[in-house]
């Protein structure tokens, strides 16, 4: 099939980028959107009213996924997706997840601007929270689309004020009578979803330093996450004696470098562990810690040496907890298996960049995306731009214009293959 001639602007692109990133509970450059905020919902309403410019039919699920679609002309064809998140972690840059929605809204909107008949139906999904911050949960809006997220196990999370996720879509406008009414609605299978492709900052630095244009990602690592909480007695911190303490800050202490240890002690360097989250109660000057509720991220691209490494850190945990004489808590918040490229949608993503003259490397996704559950339903694959210094989840986040266009570019040739052309007398995926 001839490749169609497109006209895609970085800049206005970058531009949108950088509008959406106005709709921030921290001041810009950091980026702080979460979850069914008012921030969130301004978003929304600025990918919905891209999406409605870019001539796609605008609809919403029950989860709160929304979807940009343009039409194929075999309605009985399972779509070709695309799309991310655009929900920002506190203080967050303006590119993360940001750049795969409002570039894929550009893809189809370029290959709509140019007559460009689909066979199978197009469409660009902005997902709802792929990261974890309100619930601890990530990828709540894709995993719920791949029928991977369970009613019973949504049902026991609560946000820092105690609302649940079903509290939390209802207020802003989503959700259904009940949870497991309101993932029903948000499920989509293989036969509504022939292929799924994510266009995403790199996240890291190998690209920029390898002058390179474009990565091809053949896999995504597999990410853990869990939420440990030790609870001691408390007291006075001028009148209670150190051999009398049980110090809940102190376990949690000596528990993140027991972490790092046991990392380091795989000898690997795609095994990452990280204590991001610490909570410590009360939290006063003069107070001995009572409680400490810490949140611990565990990846590697050997989902058999991750879970070795969790289970070591769980273990860890109860070492120290009895020998501090604390009370432990632990809970697997998430612990997902990695996932490998479709065939398909990765030939889709070579055959664009050679098209275009590109210089591509391919390689592994350490962060998580949305894909890693589309993959589970679907052939997926990613596409990659630089990004400067590698930098992501900070406010410094950055990508040129140059890039993100040649980045939308590769994305809608590959959309544009793997949907078919109307006209052509015959498609193979
Ligand atoms: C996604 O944001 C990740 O933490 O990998
Ligand atoms: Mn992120
Ligand atoms: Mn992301």
């Amino acid at each position: 099939m001839p490749l169609p001639q497109l006209d895609i602007s970085g800049q206005l692109v970058f531009d949108q980028l950088l509008h959406l990133a106005t709709f921030s509970d921290d001041p810009n450059p950091a980026v702080t959107r979460i979850l069914f905020t008012d921030q969130d919902l301004n978003a929304r309403a600025y990918v919905k009213q891209l999406m409605t410019e870019a001539g796609l039919i605008v609809r919403e699920d029950t989860i709160g996924n929304v979807y940009g679609v343009l039409e194929g002309s075999d309605p009985t064809a399972p779509a070709v997706g695309t799309g991310s998140h655009c929900d920002a972690i506190p203080l967050a840059g303006a590119f993360d997840g940001t750049l795969g929605v409002i570039g894929g809204i550009a893809a189809l909107g370029a290959l709509r601007d140019v007559g460009f008949r689909p066979r199978a139906p197009l469409e660009v999904v902005m997902f709802t929270s792929e990261e974890p911050t309100r619930f601890g949960l990530s990828c709540s809006g894709s995993r719920a689309m791949a029928g991977a997220l369970e009613g019973d196990y949504l049902a026991t999370l609560r946000d820092v004020n105690g609302s649940s996720y079903l509290e939390a879509a209802r207020g802003a406008g989503y959700g259904a009578a009940s949870l497991d009414a309101m993932l029903a609605g948000a499920r989509r299978t293989r036969a509504d979803l022939g292929a799924f492709l994510e266009l995403h900052i790199e996240q890291g630095p190998a690209l920029e330093a390898e002058g390179l244009q474009v990565g091809l990602v053949t896999a995504i690592a597999a990410p853990a996450a869990l939420a440990v909480r030790f609870s001691g007695d408390g007291g006075h911190a001028g009148a209670h004696l150190m051999h009398l303490r049980n110090d809940a800050s102190l376990a949690a202490a000596e528990f993140a470098l027991a972490v790092e240890r046991i990392v380091l002690a795989t000898g690997s360097e795609d095994t990452v562990g990280t204590v991001g989250r610490w909570e410590v109660s009360p939290n006063a000057v003069n107070s001995v810690p009572r409680e400490a509720a810490l949140e611990v991220d565990v990846r590697d691209v050997d989902a058999d040496r991750r879970d070795g490494v969790v289970a070591e850190v769980l273990a860890e945990a109860a070492r120290i907890a009895e020998a501090r004489r604390v009370r432990l808590e632990t809970r697997v918040v998430s612990q997902d298996p990695p996932a490998a490229s479709g065939e398909a949608p990765l030939a889709a993503l070579a055959a664009a960049v050679e098209h275009l003259g590109l210089t591509s490397r391919r390689m592994v996704s350490r962060a998580y995306h949305d894909s890693l559950f589309m993959a589970q339903i679907a052939p997926t694959a990613m596409v990659f731009i630089p990004c400067r210094h590698g930098y992501s989840h900070r406010p410094d986040e950055y990508a040129s214009p140059e890039d993100i266009e040649r980045g939308v570019h590769v994305l809608a040739l590959a959309l544009a293959q793997l949907a078919g052309d109307a006209g052509a007398e015959h498609v193979e995926l």
